[in-house]
């Protein structure tokens, strides 16, 4: 079938079903140009926190997905591929989680919203990228933290707020595969380009970054910068908004090591416009979660949205 084809089905199918799409950046552009909303992991959240629509279709990964049926339970949540995971997820398993947390009774825990419903229910409180220093500094001063999985982002937090916090040692397969040699190499070519990057990233890629932010913050320092010219140190989903947003100015992905195309997410990647196409035909596969659980992961998430 046409791509064209495939849009038509999906608008029809959309209606019938009373759905709306919902797309992280980091998905492919053409599955960007057919959703009701855009986002950020916490802009994605709050959109299906107040939707009132009878499904949601998450073309985004599973974390995602879960987070939203816990805010809207009584939503119909679909997920178009159930293998579009997360390395961060991934790496912290619920059970040890748990007894990590009991090793440190004194500790505030705070997860980035990048882990499982099972990870959520044993945290104080939630952040994403966009929010973390400010949930960090919501927290009194001399109170330990307990901050899991992403340590990049972790250790960046303690850079930025000085806080003491301990860290899950988890990384983002994508993130974790920027190299900061060849990103030199990268600067020297284009020495007017500024450098941007997401916290994901490794300590020796953002100390060479203008800007670091979520991903929405990369979007909008974009536009209001004058520079013509930028190195986007995230995955290359966010390029497909920049370039529609400043068509006049050139992105250029920041390069991974070797030669792989390690900087596109292979979970994000996918969810491809036939499985949208597939998940509104039969609201399969459908995010399902024990309700004790999801009512234990639902605190840490309003604890979060609350301080947003
Ligand atoms: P944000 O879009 O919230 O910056 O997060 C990036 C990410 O890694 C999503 O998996
Ligand atoms: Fe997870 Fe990294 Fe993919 Fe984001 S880019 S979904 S953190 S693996």
């Amino acid at each position: 079938m046409k791509q064209d084809d495939i849009v038509l089905e999906i608008n029809r199918l959309r209606k019938e079903r009373n759905a709306i799409i919902l797309a992280h950046y980091y998905v492919d552009g053409e599955v960007q140009d057919i959703a009701d909303h855009v986002g950020d992991s916490l802009q994605l959240a709050q959109a299906a926190q107040k939707s009132d629509a009878d499904v949601i279709v998450f073309a985004g990964v599973h974390f995602m997905a879960e987070t939203a049926k816990i805010l809207n339970p009584k939503c119909k949540v679909v997920l178009p591929d159930l293998d579009a995971g997360c390395s961060l997820a991934e790496g912290c398993p619920a059970e040890q989680f748990e007894r990590f947390v009991a090793k440190h009774p004194d500790h505030y825990v705070i997860s980035y919203i990048n882990c499982s419903a099972g990870v959520k229910a044993h945290s104080h409180c939630i952040c994403t990228s966009s929010n973390a220093e400010k949930i960090v500094r919501s927290v009194p001063e001399g109170q330990p933290i307990l901050f899991a999985p992403d340590r990049n982002l972790g250790r960046y937090l303690i850079e930025k707020t000085g806080r003491d916090m301990t860290l899950w040692r988890g990384a983002c397969v994508v993130h974790e595969t920027f190299s900061e040699r060849k990103l030199i190499e990268l600067m020297v070519r284009h020495p007017e380009a500024v450098v941007i990057a997401h916290p994901e990233c490794e300590e020796p890629v953002l100390r060479h970054a203008k800007f670091i932010g979520s991903t929405s913050a990369l979007l909008k320092f974009t536009i209001s910068s004058p520079a013509r010219e930028f190195i986007v140190a995230t995955e290359t989903g966010i390029l497909h908004q920049m370039k529609k947003a400043s068509p006049d100015k050139s992105f250029i992905p920041a390069p991974p090591d070797g030669t792989c195309n390690c900087n596109d997410c292979p979970f994000m990647k996918k969810n491809t416009l036939e499985a949208v196409r597939n998940a509104l035909a039969t609201l399969e596969p459908e995010i399902t979660l024990d309700p004790a659980l999801a009512a234990k992961a639902k605190r840490s998430l309003d604890r979060m949205l609350e301080l947003s």
